[in-house]
């Protein structure tokens, strides 16, 4: 979801709109707005579907100086006008913009019921706008606070209320909340994307912490009420890097720029003097690291995947036992947390909430966790002990492409790093360092054969479902180009490793089941030419991706050859533009896939 506000001079609702549009990326079922009119009345206007909805039911007169505003990717209840934010108390005293989850909505509700309360609608929002609104404090930040220490959950909020038309008051826990300082005019959002526009000073509001907003002026404080320092720092990106740039839609352009921004995280880490990098933000002297004994790497989605590719990095070239799981899993099952055990948590946004739970759980029970992520300043990142940031750049579009090929080159960084302080000879982290270099080059070989990838996600965008085969390398590969094609075309796809295809897979093989095999030049080519013979003598149809022409293969997408190590960092990008081109063919709405949201900030 995202939270948009603004106080100041200027006409709010086009403000409010413009945000919105730069946050529909994070859900986008309903929207809604609510500013405070000429005579001081909140007046308020939501719609099912996207920000245009919206936009298209404003009334022409709607002048205003502040409000705020929300697009939601619902959680508790349906996507409907009713459950779209803002939501208000009976009396429309106080509008509510809210993130997260309140987890004992239903109870506060029951009980709010009872003593007469009217809902307007299925949300947990929308307990917390009665709360406010019962409240008998003086101030409007203490009637925030009150309502906050009745509920338990997590929030990014934001709050308006027609006796207080001066101020804007927002709160943050678990959830992101960012203010952007401006000129005699003053901004809130859930992300700096809808804030860079205006202005590139802001102030990340940490979990507990709460702030009013008037137009000329901003303070932080706790939700107890005593008053926090808050120094804006700079957003390193210009709006422009927000922007489509050219493109069609965000994917094509994320996708486009990836030699960049490889380029990026490397630029100034590798010390060729000692064939080794610096990761100035690690936090871990070589002592520590070299008493580590395993690496457990926690991430969601596309992070967990780059998260996998990470682990066979580590134990390739620092010997040390790593694997990735789903943070999801990890923090439901009681792991084993081991003193001996560095954990890594990674994610995009910073802000994923399985993620920051796992997080916060660990360090709860002593351990040390580092961060690979991509938004500075994000939750995750602040949580972390230390860690390094992967200068993906601003990604916008739900399915993530460059973010992953940049967090697996800053694994491949953590890796070569480990190894150097361990078993790594000088030479081997010469020759990883060297193919580091090569990677940009190389991604823009692959992105220039686009016309022939276009042709052959063409040819398969009839299938109603593919299989996505790779061995040990090139395993993460097949799943992570597999959730790719899912997420962006809706065609099913599934991945296997190609050893285990005899275990069950192979039933599924025909002509109308195409497989996707990642067959790299390494130790393990022939045995995955047998699997492709495998699939032949079944009449499956097959795409491979590999290093030279595959005889067995219908089609083969041919990419540059890098160290074994690192193939698995380019062996995946023609595979975001064969799901990229199926998804186009198949007229996807492509930057924002049904029912998905970039950031998942609740559980
Ligand atoms: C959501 C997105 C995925 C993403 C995952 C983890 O599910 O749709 O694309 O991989 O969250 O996000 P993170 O920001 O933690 O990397």
């Amino acid at each position: 979801c995202g939270i948009v506000g603004y106080i100041g001079r200027r006409d709010v609702a086009p403000l409010l709109l413009e945000g919105l549009q730069r946050l529909e990326y994070r859900g986008y079922d309903s929207a809604g707005i609510v500013i405070t009119g000429k005579s001081g009345e909140l007046r308020t206007v939501k719609a099912k579907g996207r920000v245009r909805d919206l936009e298209a039911r404003v009334p022409k007169r709607f002048a205003g100086t502040t409000g705020i505003a929300h697009t939601r990717w619902a959680t508790h209840g349906a996507p409907s006008d009713a459950n779209a934010h803002p939501h208000a108390d009976a009396a429309g005293a106080v509008s509510i913009v809210h993130n997260g989850i309140i987890d004992n909505a239903s109870e506060l509700r029951a009980r709010l019921t009872a003593e007469g309360t009217v809902f307007a609608s299925e949300t947990d929002t929308e307990v917390l706008a009665h709360l406010i609104a019962r409240s008998q404090a003086d101030t409007l930040e203490q009637k925030v606070s009150e309502a906050l220490r009745s509920i338990e959950g997590t929030y990014g909020l934001a709050v308006l209320h027609r006796d207080f038309p001066d101020r804007i008051v927002v709160a943050r826990n678990g959830s992101p909340v960012v203010l952007g300082i401006g000129e005699k005019e003053m901004f809130v959002a859930s992300d700096v994307a809808a804030l860079v526009a205006h202005t590139r000073q802001v102030v990340t509001l940490a979990d507990g912490e709460m702030a009013t907003l008037k137009a000329d002026d901003f303070r932080t404080y706790t939700t107890e009420g005593s008053r926090t320092t808050a120094t804006p720092t700079t957003v390193e990106w210009e709006a422009e890097s927000y922007d489509m740039g050219g493109h069609d839609t965000y994917m094509h352009k994320e996708i486009a720029e990836q030699a960049e921004a490889v380029d990026r995280v490397l630029r100034g880490r590798i010390d060729d003097k000692f064939a080794t990098v610096h990761l100035g933000g690690l936090n871990l002297d070589p002592r520590e690291a070299r008493s580590v004994r395993r690496i457990k790497i926690l991430g969601c989605g596309t992070s967990y995947h780059a998260g996998q590719i990470g682990a066979q990095l580590i134990e390739e070239l620092a010997r040390i036992p790593a694997d990735a799981e789903p943070a999801s899993e990890f923090r439901y099952r009681n792991p084993v947390v081991d003193p001996d055990t560095l954990y890594v948590a990674v994610s995009q946004s910073g802000e994923t909430y399985d993620v920051l739970a796992a997080v916060q759980e660990l360090k709860r029970k002593g351990a040390r966790v580092l961060g690979v992520v991509n938004v500075v300043g994000s939750a995750i990142a602040r949580e972390a002990d230390g860690g390094t940031y992967v200068h993906a750049g601003p990604e916008v579009c739900v399915v993530s492409t460059k973010c992953f090929t940049n967090t697996v080159v800053a694994f491949a960084l953590l890796a070569l790093h480990l190894g150097r302080i361990r078993d790594l000879s000088v030479a081997d982290g010469r020759r990883i360092i060297e193919g580091l270099r090569r990677l940009p080059g190389q991604i823009d070989e692959i992105l220039k054969a686009e016309p022939e990838i276009k042709r052959l996600a063409l040819h398969f965008a009839d299938a109603k479902s593919m299989l996505f085969i790779g061995r040990v390398r090139g395993y993460p590969v097949a799943r992570e180009a597999s959730l790719k094609l899912k997420e962006v075309s809706y065609i099913h796809a599934e991945a296997y490793p190609a050893s285990e295809l005899k275990h069950g897979p192979l039933a599924l093989v025909e002509p109308a089941m195409p497989t996707v095999a990642i067959v790299p030049d390494d130790e393990l080519l022939e045995k995955n030419r047998a699997a492709l013979e495998e699939i032949k003598a079944r009449s499956g149809r097959i795409l491979a991706v590999a290093h030279q022409e595959q005889e067995k293969a219908d089609h083969t997408i041919i990419v540059p050859k890098n160290e074994d190590e690192l193939d698995p960092i380019l062996m995946g990008i023609p595979l975001q533009l064969f799901a990229y081109h199926t998804a186009l063919a198949l007229g996807r709405d492509i930057d924002k896939p049904r029912n998905l949201a970039k950031s998942v900030t609740v559980e």
